[in-house]
């Protein structure tokens, strides 16, 4: 009789919800929808079942659509995609558009830049950009020098001509930058940091999975599931190996600001955590805006410009012929062995540019994101209303076969030269997002990269037997390849 009873009020309100969400969708009717769809479970049996591999290339497949917009259904839940560069223009920046959808709520960094919701984030991006800008990135450049003679350092021991995966090392290096630059923490003093870019890794698998399962969105459920204990442990390590950075941080601030002269301090470029610690038109952050802040810049700035490096080696390694030229490029504009790299000369490696640049084009590593309305707004002949969801497919808006071409899945770096760029929407490029929500970091990330692509070739050559179609994707919040990226280094 319970049972009865249970499933009848489901189905009542599954029937409820349905009709409801039909209502508020009425305003697209006429969009195309992904197929296969069924009711109540929308385009679910892409995903259901599925290995990860089957569901990147199933999630890729289904938003191929060549429409300028259409919907995809998780479940009974709407949400309306593009990979249109026009459209992915209006969506990107218009400022109702800037809000996070509640899946993002899944990272628990609800007090940090990226995963806040619109009123937090406004406050907190508008008082961070300056912490980007470009004499605080120049400032940066000799940290990051030093961490990528490190990271040479450290390859050095890699067995001539051995086969390796070159993954732990780089993950290393970024995590040093980012912590060293934005944290102003020594990660080698801190023990157990090392471990942190492998928290968050599991995490975006974990999270990745909850994406995937509409049924787990409802916090009460997941909490009942062993991913929710898993994702719950790792965030109490991470959590310990954070407290300890910031109040390491709080008191070098302490000493710093009692030896240095009043005005010297306030002259010096405030680096990120400077200006959490600091008291912003008479708001400080809250500790745990703070907390937040910080494992926010340690995930989206470690593992992400340390995946696009893995692939860029790997990619260096496939194209001996291009890997010849960015190190000729590179040898001009450094003829020195240990000249520290400025902006000027970071600028004059413009074929290295070109070659990063299509790395980024065909293995961007946000593949898909995510925005919802913040409020009623007009697109497409359409009124959108407050609260739907959009995906931006950015993996298939940079192989549009219309845009790069026949051969778009091919690399070729020459996509980038000043010819082709000038005759295509800048919305067709978009690794870093776009628009007043897009990436804080994506000036470091492209000086950060360079800097560590010089030292690797300065002193090895890279060499791969792996091919374009070894590379395959599984479904995770960033780009990441199912099987081992295997590369050798042999000594210049
Ligand atoms: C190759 C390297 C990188 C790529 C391709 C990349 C890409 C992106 C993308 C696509 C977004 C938007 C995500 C979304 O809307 O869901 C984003 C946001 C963000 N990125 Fe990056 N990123 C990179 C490196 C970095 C670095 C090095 C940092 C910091 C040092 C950083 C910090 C952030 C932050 C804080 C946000 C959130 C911004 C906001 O919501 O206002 N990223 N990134």
């Amino acid at each position: 009789m319970l049972l009865f009873l249970t499933l009848s009020v489901l189905t009542l309100l599954s029937v409820f919800l349905y009709i409801r969400i039909q209502v508020k969708m009425s305003f697209g009717k006429t969009l195309p929808t992904v197929k296969p769809y069924y009711p109540v479970i929308g385009n679910g049996t892409l995903f259901v079942l599925k290995n990860n591999e089957q569901r990147f290339e199933n999630l890729v497949g289904a938003l191929s659509n060549s429409a300028r917009l259409f919907k995809l259904w998780l479940g009974m839940i709407p949400v309306l995609c593009s990979c249109h560069p026009d459209v992915v223009n209006k969506i990107l920046t218009n400022p109702n558009c800037h809000e996070r959808t509640f899946q993002y709520s899944f990272f628990k960094l609800y007090h940090g830049v990226f995963a806040s919701r619109y009123d937090i984030w406004k406050t907190q991006r508008k008082s961070l950009n300056i912490t980007f800008n470009q004499r605080i990135l120049q400032g940066f450049l000799p940290i990051m020098n030093e961490c990528a003679v490190r990271l040479v350092g450290r390859l050095g021991s890699v067995g001539e001509c051995e086969e390796f995966n070159i993954t732990e090392y780089i993950m290393r290096c970024t995590l040093e930058m980012v912590c060293a630059t934005t944290i102003g923490a020594d990660i080698n003093n801190h023990s157990g940091a090392e471990k942190l870019s492998q928290y968050m890794v599991k995490f975006c698998e974990l999270i990745t999975r909850r994406i995937m399962s509409p049924h787990l969105y409802w916090e009460v459920l997941y909490n009942l599931t062993p991913t929710s204990k898993q994702e719950e442990s790792l965030r109490r390590e991470a959590y310990k190996v954070g407290q300890r950075i910031l109040d390491d941080a709080i008191a070098l601030k302490v000493e710093n600001s009692s030896e240095s002269r009043e005005e010297d301090y306030y002259r010096k470029p405030k680096i990120f955590m400077d200006q959490l610690l600091e008291s912003i038109d008479g708001r400080t952050f809250e500790r745990d805006e703070i907390l937040h802040n910080i494992y926010t810049m340690i995930a989206a700035g470690t593992d992400t410009s340390g995946t696009e490096l893995i692939y860029i080696c790997q990619m260096l390694a496939m194209h001996p012929d291009m890997q010849e030229r960015v190190y000729q490029e590179m040898v001009r504009v450094f003829p020195e062995d240990d000249a520290p790299p400025t902006a000027e000369t970071l600028k004059q490696l413009e074929y290295m540019e070109m070659f990063i640049k299509e790395s980024l084009r065909l293995f961007p590593i946000a593949p898909h994101i995510m925005r919802e309305a913040y409020a009623d707004f007009e697109l497409d002949g359409m009124t959108i209303p407050k609260g739907t969801a959009f995906i931006i497919s950015i993996y298939n808006l940079h192989r549009r076969k219309d845009i790069w071409g026949p051969d778009a899945d091919s690399f070729n770096p020459e996509n980038f030269s000043k010819e082709q760029c000038a005759h295509r929407s800048p919305f067709a490029f978009i690794p870093f997002s776009a628009g007043s929500r897009n990436c804080i970091g994506h000036r470091y990330a492209m000086n950060s990269m360079k800097i560590v692509v010089a030292h690797i070739l300065r002193s090895f050559r890279i060499t791969t037997r792996m091919s374009m179609d070894d590379i395959k994707f599984k479904m995770d919040i960033l780009l990441k390849s199912t099987n081992e990226l295997l590369i050798s280094l042999a000594r210049r």
